[in-house]
This record gives C-alpha cells, sequence and structure tokens, in this order.
C-alpha cells in the first residue's frame, strides 16, 4: 500500500513539474520583448541596459505612450545628444561640460529669455571617515544649472557642517541623492564627488 502511495506521488510529482517547466517556458516567451532577446547583455551588470538600449526614441523608451500623437514630435534623445562632450554613466552626457563649452544655454526663467543665473563660487569640503577622498560640493557648478531655493533650507541649512549626510542617505534619495541617481550623474560615479585627496599623515615610514 505505501509502495503504490508513493509510486504514484512520485508520478504526480513528476507530471505537475512538467507542467510547470511548460508553464514557465512559455509565460518567458510571451513576457520577453523580442529586442531584448536580440540584444547583446550588459558585460558590467545585466540588470543595467546594454548600450543598444540606451536613450531610446521616445516611442520606444518605456515612459511615453507609443499611441499619443504627441510622442513621435519629441526629439530622440540620440540625434539631441550627438555633438555634446560624453560621460561615462547616467545619460552618457557630460552637462557640466556641455554648459561651460557652451553647447547648452540652459534658460533660468521660462519667461525671461535674458534672466541669469545667480553664481556662487564657494566650494564646501565634507571630510569623510576611513580611506575614501574627501567629499568636495561645488556651489558653481551647482549655481550655473540651479536656484539656491533648489536646495536651502529645505534639503540642506545654509551652514557648512550642519547637515548630516552619508551614503546610506544618499542611495535612499535623500541630501545629494535628491538628485544624483535621478537627474544627474549617479552614486557609482564615486571619483566625481570624492575628489580631494586626504593627506595621510603618518602613513608612510611611522615604524
Ligand atoms: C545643489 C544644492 C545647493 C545649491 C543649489 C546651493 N547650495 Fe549652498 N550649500 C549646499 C551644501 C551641500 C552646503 C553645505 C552644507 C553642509 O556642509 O552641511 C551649502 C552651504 C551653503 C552656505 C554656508 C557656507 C558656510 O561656510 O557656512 C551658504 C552661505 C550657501 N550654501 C549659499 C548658497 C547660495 C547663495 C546659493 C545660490 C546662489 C546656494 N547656496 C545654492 C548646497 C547647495
Ligand atoms: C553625489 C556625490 C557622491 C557620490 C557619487 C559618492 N559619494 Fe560617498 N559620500 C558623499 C557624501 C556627501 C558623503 C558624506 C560625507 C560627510 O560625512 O559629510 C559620503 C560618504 C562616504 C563614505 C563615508 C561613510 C558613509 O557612508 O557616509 C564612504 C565610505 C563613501 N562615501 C564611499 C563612496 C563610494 C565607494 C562611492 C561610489 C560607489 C561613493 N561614495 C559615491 C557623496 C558621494
Ligand atoms: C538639486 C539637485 C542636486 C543636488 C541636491 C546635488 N547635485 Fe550635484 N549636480 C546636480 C546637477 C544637475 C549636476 C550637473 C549634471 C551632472 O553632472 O550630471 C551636478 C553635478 C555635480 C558634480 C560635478 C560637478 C563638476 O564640476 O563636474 C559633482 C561633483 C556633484 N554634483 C556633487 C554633489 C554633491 C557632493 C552633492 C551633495 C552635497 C550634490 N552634488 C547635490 C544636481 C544636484
Amino acid at each position: 500500500m505505501t509502495k503504490i502511495s508513493i509510486a504514484l506521488v512520485s508520478v504526480l510529482l513528476v507530471l505537475t513539474g512538467m507542467a510547470c517547466a511548460q508553464g514557465a517556458s512559455q509565460s518567458a516567451a510571451a513576457a520577453a520583448p523580442p529586442q531584448e532577446a536580440a540584444a547583446p547583455a550588459n558585460a558590467f551588470n545585466r540588470l543595467l541596459p546594454p548600450p543598444a538600449l540606451r536613450n531610446l526614441p521616445p516611442a520606444e523608451d518605456g515612459i511615453h505612450d507609443p499611441a499619443s500623437p504627441g510622442t513621435p514630435l519629441l526629439q530622440a534623445p540620440l540625434a539631441a545628444f550627438g555633438p555634446l562632450p560624453k560621460a561615462n554613466a547616467g545619460n552618457r552626457i557630460n552637462w557640466v561640460s556641455a554648459a561651460n563649452n557652451g553647447n547648452i544655454r540652459p534658460r533660468w526663467n521660462a519667461k525671461d529669455p535674458k534672466a541669469q543665473a545667480e553664481v556662487l563660487d564657494l566650494n564646501i569640503v565634507r571630510a569623510v571617515k576611513g580611506t575614501m577622498p574627501d567629499v568636495v560640493f561645488a556651489h558653481n557648478t551647482h549655481t550655473e544649472l540651479l536656484d539656491c531655493a533648489d536646495c536651502h533650507p529645505a534639503l540642506f541649512k545654509t551652514q557648512k557642517g550642519a547637515n548630516k549626510m552619508s551614503m546610506a542617505a544618499i542611495m535612499l534619495g535623500d541630501s545629494c541623492g535628491a538628485c544624483h541617481g535621478r537627474v544627474a550623474f549617479p552614486v557609482s560615479e564615486c571619483r566625481l564627488c570624492h575628489s580631494k585627496a586626504k593627506t595621510m599623515v603618518g602613513a608612510t615610514g611611522s615604524q
């Protein structure tokens, strides 16, 4: 009796296993968009889009509604990005150089084309514990593109050292991460923020 029931159970298991495998392969085939299957994977991280799938035209980017009559009127990013200086991450454009070279002229005020940015030349150095280089926050590059009120006082109190900052907060989208990883270069570019080498007192020859 027990032998028979064990045999039955194992036959059932084999059958359900087959059914599951079949179902899974069917739904995977139905779910995978054809272009993704054809495109090579990202060699650095397979969860990131491979180069061929970056900055797709609006109708294919998964953000804009392809059925909307307005979508095809939008300029495709790659057509717009062509002459701009390149970067290694984010949408692959170095926007700070683009502004400095005059490739782009961000309009300061939607209604007044002559309005000028209020640029502040003030670097804030944040000492970092451990071996990572210290963080330099440059007001000038930020205030060429942003208003003081984008950061002060809601995001950062207007006083050096008055704000708590950490990588954890940044990766959760707070502090510098309110923009970096969203509309500005992502957290993967450590050295752009951690740019000030430490003077390693006693690091060599102390024995
Ligand atoms: C992109 C964000 C951002 C923008 C935009 C910005 N700031 Fe700041 N500001 C900071 C950060 C970060 C600090 C340092 C806070 C800290 O160390 O806790 C700071 C600090 C300051 C300080 C304190 C300096 C000190 O020595 O105590 C002043 C003053 C200041 N900002 C003025 C301005 C003015 C004026 C503008 C607009 C022209 C402006 N900021 C735009 C992020 C910004
Ligand atoms: C957008 C700017 C930015 C980028 C990009 C960035 N950091 Fe940071 N990092 C900061 C700031 C700001 C702090 C806090 C400094 C302080 O304590 O005042 C910090 C702090 C740290 C600390 C100290 C401990 C902690 O968690 O606060 C470590 C370690 C660190 N970063 C490593 C990294 C590494 C590794 C990368 C790249 C994977 C990276 N950071 C990328 C801005 C950045
Ligand atoms: C309100 C939005 C905003 C916040 C907050 C912000 N940034 Fe930025 N940051 C930008 C933009 C926009 C750029 C230019 C676009 C780009 O480089 O991707 C930029 C560029 C930079 C650059 C490159 C500048 C250069 O000279 O090449 C550094 C470094 C940087 N940010 C560090 C920081 C650090 C550190 C913090 C936090 C203390 C911070 N940012 C907070 C928006 C922001």
